[in-house]
């Protein structure tokens, strides 16, 4: 039926050497412009520096191949798109070819099984047991997460922030007490899903900059998915077992004033985006410019309930639910709260709620 003469030999071959010119030039573009984009935050874990390297490795290996696919599908689709009058015409009789075919299996084929390997080698090099390994138990609940420190004999130390010492090998064990969240701190590269009933762990060792970084859950938990922001303080080894210290004594310590443990302030416990509580996030209040509905309007429901009422609220807040909400959606801060915060939350939210 062929009426058309074969595809002259040189014609095509400029033309697969223009196709290529072009993929090459989109690929240096590409790669530039993926190397140049900042994708992560500081690193502060010793797994930062493999996992930023293997992610460029990654980048530079598969920016070319996206960029020579589609420099070819898009050129074949201008250069031989049906013109006027080619309606009828079938284009050249091409049964395949045998050696393109063997090349296109064997590069990806190739590419693949060596970035597999890299990975590999990557993910278990830096997740080698190292000596004088510190334990943390972390556990995730709708919608926060608590940090446990080995104490004295069985006891465990609680903690509503990570603190960690500066050059130290870190051995999570996570855990969730309800649905799958995600234990994340971008800054150390590392990230592992909490499911209920089973540990998981990932290690990081912290390095020598010190900081406070975001932690994060990675995994849609619920409402209150995107409060369940905590932070990771990574700190000097003096300061981080005095913060221990503090922590084992308990905010029950009272009688020190205050000394930094356990916030007392009403507006800066509900306000302050550092507290375990951080009411604004989830409530709307005027009076601290929270705007959240993922709980109840303070300003409405505040004016109607008693102190002892609100109190219970705020220490078990299943025990009565606001129609139209949902139960477990709030932490239950009789458990990580003083008897103190929870008092000065109740009576800042009764001096400004409703005003
Ligand atoms: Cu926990 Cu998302």
């Amino acid at each position: 039926m062929s009426d058309q003469p074969p595809v002259a030999s040189r014609e095509s071959r400029a033309q697969v050497r223009t196709m290529l010119l072009i993929g090459a030039v989109a690929s240096a573009l590409g790669i530039a412009l993926a190397l140049w984009i900042d994708w992560f935050p500081v690193p502060a874990s010793e797994q930062a520096g493999p996992i930023d390297t293997l992610w460029d490795v990654l980048l530079i290996a598969s920016v070319p191949v996206f960029v020579l696919v589609e420099t070819i599908v898009l050129y074949c689709a201008i250069k031989f798109r049906m013109k006027p009058g080619e309606e009828l015409k079938d284009g050249p009789p091409i049964h395949g070819n045998t050696k393109l075919e063997i090349i296109w299996t064997a590069i990806p084929a190739i590419l693949l099984v060596g970035l597999c390997t890299y990975a590999y080698v990557v993910l278990t090099d830096i997740e080698k047991a190292q000596a004088n390994t510190m334990e943390v138990r972390v556990v995730g609940e709708q919608f926060t997460w608590t940090f446990y420190y080995p104490g004295e004999g069985d006891e465990e130390i609680a903690s509503p922030q990570l603190w960690l010492p500066e050059n130290t090998p870190v051995n999570f064990t996570v855990q969730s007490k309800d649905v799958i969240h995600d234990f994340w701190v971008p800054a150390f590269r590392m990230k592992i899903d909490a499911v209920p009933g089973i540990d998981t762990h990932i290690r990081v060792t912290t390095t020598s900059r010190r900081g406070e970084f975001p932690v994060v859950c990675a995994e849609l938990c619920g409402l209150g998915h995107s409060t369940m922001r905590q932070s990771a303080h990574v700190v000097s080894r003096e300061e981080f077992d005095a913060k221990l210290q503090e922590l084992a004594e308990g905010p029950q310590g009272e009688d020190e004033g205050g000394g930094g443990g356990g916030e007392t302030d009403g507006k800066t416990l509900f306000t302050d985006a550092a507290q375990p509580t951080a009411c604004g996030s989830c409530h709307t209040l005027a009076d601290a410019d929270a705007t959240g509905t993922t709980g109840p309007n303070l300003d409405e429901v505040v004016p109607d309930l008693s102190d002892a009422e609100l109190k219970e609220s705020i220490e078990d807040p299943d025990a009565q639910v606001t129609e139209g909400f949902q139960p477990g959606l709030m932490p239950r801060y009789g458990e990580s709260l003083s008897e103190e915060q929870v008092d000065a939350l109740v009576q800042y939210l009764k001096e400004v709620a409703g005003q």
